[in-house]
């Protein structure tokens, strides 16, 4: 069970109709403590199989967030906030971690193969099948990180509106993984946008 040392939490509701994309923060440090908190909390996301693509890249130096915002249209609030997470998602690391993720509890057969028939199916994919199953299994953990950092009392920002190959190479990143977001994340400055959203009778049809 994680438990968290942070600010009060909000509930998930206050979480959800809180959160707004919050462009400029306060000039507060984030420290690495709570960083490794958040992070703490965003990794019991689910994922299918249980595989958890997922890695995480947080960006608190400001002469590399500068050269992040260069390369993300100028976008001011990638230098406002004290920090910026690259939520990174790697087929790769995922496949090694095939024997790390498969049940603990199985009897030593079974798990193997679990192993075998997992790093089968997977094998049996193209680099692009496996790179698009896993930036979908990673969405999911970005979604948990804006409602996480709400919660928690920090203000972000998911982002796409960057460069993915020139963001790589500055944090030296592998070709092979994809970027799911970056979210620049802080104390709030500013309220941000109220929400616009579908009605739900739009959105919904309850079968039954
Ligand atoms: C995946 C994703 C990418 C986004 N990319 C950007 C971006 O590059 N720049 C930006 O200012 N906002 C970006 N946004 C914020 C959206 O514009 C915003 O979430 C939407 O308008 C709803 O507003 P709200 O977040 O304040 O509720 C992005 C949001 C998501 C979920």
């Amino acid at each position: 069970m994680t438990t968290s040392t942070l600010k009060p939490t909000l509930s998930v509701r206050e979480a959800i109709e809180t959160r707004r994309s919050i462009r400029t923060y306060q000039d507060r440090a984030i420290s690495r403590e709570d960083i490794h908190q958040i992070i703490d909390l965003v990794r019991l996301t689910p994922s299918a199989y249980n595989l958890q693509p997922w890695r995480f890249h947080v960006v608190t130096d400001a002469a590399l967030k500068e050269k992040l915002q260069s390369v993300s249209y100028g976008q001011k609030q990638v230098t406002s906030a004290p920090a910026v997470m690259l939520m990174v998602s790697d087929s790769e690391e995922m496949m090694r971690s095939i024997p790390e993720i498969v049940h603990f509890g199985l009897p030593a057969e079974r798990k193997e193969q679990e192993i075998k028939s997992l790093t089968e199916m997977f094998s049996q994919m193209t680099d692009e099948e496996r790179s698009a199953w896993a930036l979908n299994q990673t969405n999911i953990a970005l979604g948990f990180l804006l409602v996480a950092l709400q919660g928690l009392g920090y203000a972000s920002n998911p982002m796409l509106g960057f460069e993915p190959e020139k963001v790589k190479e500055l944090l030296g990143l592998p070709e092979h993984v994809t970027l799911a977001a970056m979210v620049p994340f802080g104390y709030a400055a500013s309220e941000g946008y109220p929400h616009h959203r579908l009605e739900t009778e739009k959105l919904v049809k309850i079968h039954g």
